[in-house]
């Protein structure tokens, strides 16, 4: 695996692999790999024949009270299990300037009104940060195809509509969410818990599967947001959210709606904020 530190390391690494026939497949992650991003790693390889992941911890999408400062860094133990994973290239710039242009020159994406929904109330600026961060990496590395997690819904949503006005011809891939045995989401911010505090996290997914359950049958779907906040308590969890969407994350006001739906929750533990959700 080549890793490219610098912008220009990374143009020369594009120039030559730009020689090899085939697309290209882009993982854009913030490091500390765990099994759910080696996933995206192997759906790249399926749909691709080149790979390239992107390490980079982008200081844009957290707000100032937020873990920039302490998110966890495995860099060592990360090339290895991309190296093991046959990852073409991985870019891991030395720091920020090898991102963005100066301050002034950076094109900041606006994420709109759904940035400011759900995760994005609670994490003001988060998603422009997000977008602005990965359309200056889909400028830097051109790739054919881009994939992303399902864990952050609203984030695949997102980086879907800016791409389809931006990059019409770039192909998005959603892969799906990656679970412990428990449940529990893959997440690099499950490494903040302790063990008591995992198996506490687990509920968050047991209150989605729970709600499908109960919408399924015919319950109705504030009963069952109260039911879901009810048991997330009683696990210590602080709800943040819990909600119904349809799979572009608008509103579902019919209760005969028959269309694709999502249930996305946001609980705190002990500081850690976890996501997750469920489409049916
Ligand atoms: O999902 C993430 O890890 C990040 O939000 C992303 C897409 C790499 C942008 O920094």
């Amino acid at each position: 695996m080549i890793i490219a530190r610098t912008k220009v390391e990374l143009k020369d690494t594009l120039k030559n692999l730009s020689n090899r026939p085939g697309k290209l497949a882009l993982i854009p992650t913030m490091g500390n790999l765990h099994d759910g991003h080696l996933s995206l790693i192997k759906l790249a390889k399926l749909k691709s024949s080149k790979t390239i992941t992107t390490i980079f911890i982008n200081p844009l999408q957290f707000g100032n009270n937020e873990d920039f400062d302490k998110y966890p860094k495995t860099h060592e133990l990360d090339i290895e299990k991309l190296e093991k994973e046959q990852c073409d290239v991985l870019f891991m710039p030395v720091n920020k300037d090898e991102v963005f242009p100066p301050p002034g020159k950076i094109k900041n994406i606006d994420s709109g009104m759904l940035g400011r929904d759900l995760c994005g109330k609670i994490r003001p600026g988060h998603f422009d940060g997000v977008l602005t961060v990965v359309n200056r990496m889909f400028e830097l590395i051109n790739p054919d195809i881009a994939i992303f997690g399902a864990k952050d819904y609203q984030q695949q949503i997102l980086i879907k509509k800016m791409a389809k006005s931006l990059y019409p011809n770039l192909e998005l891939l959603t892969a799906p969410i990656i679970r412990s045995q428990s449940g529990l989401a893959l997440s690099s911010r499950n490494n903040y818990l302790s063990e008591q505090e995992l198996k506490l996290a687990s509920s968050l997914y047991k209150s989605l599967q729970q709600s499908v359950i109960s919408y399924n049958n015919k319950i109705n779907t504030e009963e069952i947001i109260k039911d879901a906040q009810k048991f997330l308590k009683s696990k210590n969890l602080i709800f943040d959210y819990f909600e119904l969407r349809d799979s572009q994350l608008n509103t579902v006001k019919d209760s005969n709606f028959t269309g694709k739906k999502v249930f996305l929750a946001s609980a705190t533990i002990n500081k850690t904020r976890l996501i997750d959700n469920i489409e049916f």
